[in-house]
């Protein structure tokens, strides 16, 4: 064989050896590891706080999602796309809407990510949640299996985006209330004050039938339940 055939056929063998590493490395690649080779997180990610920073409670998320009758999945609180990249990754099955005011400049490129890695199963809709979420059951006819509320933590927002969600619901979704703290004030951090409040009026109001509840850490919590649809 000619020697430039040779050179062809060895560059040829050459691309794709390299195509595939490239290809292993990138499809394996998790949220943190983008944002590190991004160079815009290279020792870690330092925006607000996000649920894969507790272990127990990622795992939660995961088994909870983990469940051939979630089909789709809310969440209200995108931020840097942690908790969509712990719900996508856990159920290849489900599709998602996230909504976020988007005041963190980082949300387009965790958007990025998140539609790189799954293609098509990923909707984020920017704007203060509690317009958004009404606009949104007001012009789409769709209900949610679970839904996951971790925005505005003001008790006001809190409450409104907990009784808004009522109406992306059918009697079997499970709501979580993220930042919740139980029966151990030391614990509880001005960002747990609207969460736990509006969590237990809706307990109390009947609206919320709790299914559960943990304290992870100083700060960090969650409760879970099934609205009373009648
Ligand atoms: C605690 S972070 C969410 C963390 C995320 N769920 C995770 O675990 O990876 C809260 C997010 O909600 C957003 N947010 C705050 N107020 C909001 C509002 N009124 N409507 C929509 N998003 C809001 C913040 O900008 C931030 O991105």
């Amino acid at each position: 064989m000619e020697d430039k055939y040779i050179i062809i056929l060895l560059l040829i063998v050459f691309l794709i050896i390299y195509g595939c590493w490239w290809y292993k490395k990138n499809s394996n690649q998790s949220l943190d590891d983008y944002y590190k080779t991004i160079n815009k997180f290279p020792s870690g990610f330092k925006g607000e706080g996000y649920s894969q920073q507790i272990i127990e409670q990622s795992k939660f998320l995961k088994n909870i999602t983990n469940n051939k009758d979630i089909k789709n999945v809310m969440e209200i609180g995108f931020n840097g796309g942690h908790s969509a990249e712990i719900f996508l990754s856990s159920n290849k099955n489900i599709n998602m809407v996230s909504f976020d005011i988007g005041e963190h400049d980082y949300v387009k490129l965790g958007k990025h990510f998140i539609d790189k890695t799954y293609p098509g199963r990923h909707q984020l809709i920017i704007g203060d949640s509690l317009k958004t979420v009404p606009e949104y059951y007001k012009t789409v006819n769709k209900k949610f299996d679970l839904i996951f509320i971790d925005g505005g933590h003001d008790y006001h927002t809190a409450k409104y985006d907990l009784i808004n969600c009522k109406n992306l619901c059918h009697d079997k979704t499970i709501v979580i209330m993220d930042d919740t703290i139980y029966n151990k004030d030391e614990w509880i951090m001005d960002w747990n004050t609207g969460p736990i409040q509006a969590w237990n009026e809706a307990k109390e109001s009947g609206m919320i039938r709790e299914l559960g509840h943990e304290n992870y850490a100083p700060g960090r919590g969650q409760s879970w339940g099934n609205y009373n649809i009648i």
